[in-house]
Formats: structure tokens, C-alpha cells, sequence
């Protein structure tokens, strides 16, 4: 039988990346989406995402270094701070992803809204996002306890004061809960496991349901909610490229302020005292507690809960112009303006007792 000329040439080596594309499915990441998926505004969560994963690398290393009983807990981040190969450092680095984390999450949150992205069909990843949503404030309010200085000895103060108030509901935050591990030592296990776990579930089925759905439409004066798999002018390893490309600025920002401002620590927590304010994305909590005491801390949140979960239940037409639901959008914004006042007031406001 004859040769031709092709089936006698050697074959080609394959090059690395060749190589690389073949053994990871890379093709399979080049299909369609559209356009907008790249500006800033539709890359928030995955820049989320990218935050979590350096929160997750930082907080592994200082596991290995901190000590969770009330008694050694902060001389431990002392050690972390003074003893331990770059603790300041990969600690400072935690601090800075968590602030910035939590306002990229917040304005992710804040752009679903906008843009309706959680009208049909995709009301369901709207509750999983309000799962991360806490998930998120739970790491953030947990974490700030830990080095059980001042500030985390007030954030315990506060949690048993509105565990107390919540009877059954509120027995993890109580000291009779277990006789044998403290309440420090559970936020330490919520934190490192609990949170962690959940957050792992739950970005799965995020994920899983944005591939599903495509992202949602461009708002303009027409557009409606629709399934937008398989649309689209540019490629979904473009908007990995975009993602990874911000994610990378992302850890250059918290290494530069890792660097310069190192996380603080205060001195050691004196129980039953009142003399730090919360951080900042809880401190519009504080007018309405040092109004109402520990109440408002179940009450204020409960409520903005509920209504959030309602948003997709209430706002079903499937336009997405804002001009087309003002309603949501003028008591999304009232919330909002109420909730910075607040937050100033709170950082004008002297620091009064209000624990029992
Ligand atoms: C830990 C926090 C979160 C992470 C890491 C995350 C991650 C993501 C990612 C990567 C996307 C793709 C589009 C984009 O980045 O804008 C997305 C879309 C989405 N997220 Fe999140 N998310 C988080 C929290 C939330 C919250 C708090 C909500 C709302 C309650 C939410 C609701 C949604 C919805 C409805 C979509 C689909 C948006 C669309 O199709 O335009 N997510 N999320």
C-alpha cells in the first residue's frame, strides 16, 4: 500500500500548553457569553470568589499558630505576630481581604438588585446568595472575635447578650451551651470549619446555577429576564482571563496594605466593659442598639432578612429597566440612605455602655 507524504512525517512535538489544554478540558470553557459579562460591575463575584480563596490560604497558615482557649487565645496572636515566618504579614493580608471581601460581596448583592438578576429564572441562586451573604457576615463577625482583645471580647458580650434574648434559639451563644468548650473556642470552630464548609456548598450550587443560566440580560429600556446559556459576543475563558487578571490586582492591594498597615490588635479584652465601637459593616447596628439595646441586634436583621428574601417573590414582572420598578428601587434605596445615616451617626456617636 502506498505512504503519503503526511503519514511519513515524524509527528509534532506537542508544546506544554497544547499539552495542558487537552489534559484540562480548557476548550470546553470557550463558550459564549455576553459582552457585559466582562465589565467591572458583572465581575464582582468572581472577584469575590478569588477573595475567599486567599482568605482560605492566609487563615490555614495562621490555624497552625493560634490558640483558641479565652486564656492563650490573644498571647497566641501575639506569637503569630512577634514569632512566627511572616505571621505579621500572611495575618495583615487575612485582615485586609476580609474588609475588602465584604464590600466586594456587598456591591455584587447590591448589583443583583439593581439590575434585577434575580428575576426568572433565577430567583433560586438569589436565596443561595443571600446564604452567602451570611455566610460572609458570619466569617467577618466570628473572625473579629478571635483575638479576643477588647473588640472580640464585645463581639462575645453582644452574641450572648442577643443569644439571652432568643431563648432556645439562642443557646449556642450562651457559656451553659457546653460545659467543656467555651464560647471563643466554638466561634473558632464556626469560623475555620462551619462557614468555610457552607461556603463551599453553597458557591457549588452558585456556580452551578449562574452556568445554568447564563448571566442575566443587559438592563435596558425593553430588555427582559431570560436564559442567556449560550449567547453572546465573547467567550467565557475571556471572562476567567478578566476575572483572574482582577483577582491578581486584588492581592497586590492587600499585600501593599498588608505591607504598610498591619492588622491592629488591642489590648487584652476586660469583660463586662463597653469601650470599642464594632467594625464597619456593623457599626450602623450601633444608634438603633444604644437605642434599644441588644434587641435591635435580632430585630434590625430579621427584618432586612425577611425582606430580602421576599424581593423575588414580590418583584416578578420581568422587565429589568429600573424605570419599569421604581418601587423596589425607591425602598431598596430609602434602606440603603438609612442604613449609611446610620453608620455615620454610629462613627460620630461617643461610645456609650449598652451591654446588660
Ligand atoms: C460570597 C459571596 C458571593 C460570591 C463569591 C458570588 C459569586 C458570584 C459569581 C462569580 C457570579 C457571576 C457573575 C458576577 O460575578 O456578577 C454571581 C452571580 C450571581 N450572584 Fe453571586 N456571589 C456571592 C454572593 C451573592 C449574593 C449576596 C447574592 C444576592 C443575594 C448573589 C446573587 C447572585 C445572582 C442572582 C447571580 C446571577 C447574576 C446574573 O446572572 O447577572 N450572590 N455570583
Amino acid at each position: 500500500m502506498k505512504t503519503t507524504a503526511s503519514q511519513q512525517r515524524p509527528p509534532q512535538r506537542e508544546t506544554f500548553s497544547e499539552w495542558l489544554v487537552e489534559r484540562t478540558g480548557w476548550k470546553g470553557l470557550t463558550y459564549p457569553v455576553p459582552a457585559h459579562a466582562n465589565k467591572i460591575w458583572y465581575l464582582l463575584g468572581g472577584i469575590s470568589f478569588v477573595g475567599f480563596l486567599i482568605l482560605f490560604a492566609t487563615g490555614i497558615y495562621m490555624a497552625q499558630f493560634y490558640n483558641a482557649q479565652p486564656s492563650e487565645a490573644r498571647q497566641s496572636v501575639v506569637y503569630l505576630i512577634t514569632g512566627v515566618p511572616l505571621g505579621e504579614l500572611i495575618r495583615s493580608i487575612h485582615f485586609w481581604t476580609a474588609q475588602i471581601v465584604t464590600a466586594t460581596v456587598i456591591l455584587h448583592f447590591l448589583r443583583i438588585l439593581f439590575t434585577a438578576a434575580y428575576k426568572k429564572p433565577r430567583e433560586l441562586n438569589w436565596f443561595i446568595g443571600l446564604g452567602l451573604l451570611l455566610v460572609t457576615f458570619g466569617a467577618v463577625y466570628t473572625g473579629s472575635a478571635l483575638k479576643y482583645d477588647q473588640e472580640g471580647v464585645e463581639a462575645l458580650q453582644h452574641a450572648t447578650d442577643a443569644g439571652g434574648l432568643m431563648g432556645a434559639l439562642g443557646a449556642f451563644f450562651s457559656s451553659e451551651f457546653s460545659r467543656s468548650v467555651s464560647l471563643l473556642t466554638r466561634f473558632f470552630t464556626v469560623h475555620t470549619s462551619i462557614l468555610p464548609l457552607a461556603f463551599a456548598a453553597l458557591i457549588g450550587i452558585h456556580i452551578y446555577l449562574i452556568n445554568q443560566h447564563g448571566i442575566s440580560p443587559k438592563v435596558d429600556a425593553d430588555a427582559t429576564a431570560h436564559n442567556t446559556k449560550g449567547e453572546g459576543e465573547s467567550r467565557f475563558d475571556v471572562h476567567l482571563r478578566s476575572m483572574a487578571g482582577y483577582g491578581l490586582l486584588l492581592f497586590a492591594i492587600v499585600l501593599i496594605l498588608g505591607l504598610f498597615f498591619p492588622a491592629p490588635l488591642g489590648q487584652p479584652g476586660i469583660p463586662g466593659e463597653e469601650l470599642t465601637k464594632p467594625w464597619w459593616m456593623f457599626v450602623w447596628l450601633f444608634p438603633a442598639e444604644a437605642a434599644w439595646g441588644a434587641w435591635a441586634l435580632i430585630i434590625i436583621p430579621s427584618i432586612l432578612a425577611g425582606l430580602l428574601f421576599l424581593v423575588p417573590i414580590v418583584d416578578r414582572s420581568p422587565y429589568l429597566s429600573p424605570l419599569k420598578r421604581k418601587w423596589v428601587l425607591i425602598l431598596a434605596g430609602i434602606i440603603l440612605l438609612v442604613i449609611i445615616v446610620s453608620g455615620v451617626v454610629a462613627t460620630l456617636q461617643p461610645v456609650s455602655g449598652h451591654l446588660k
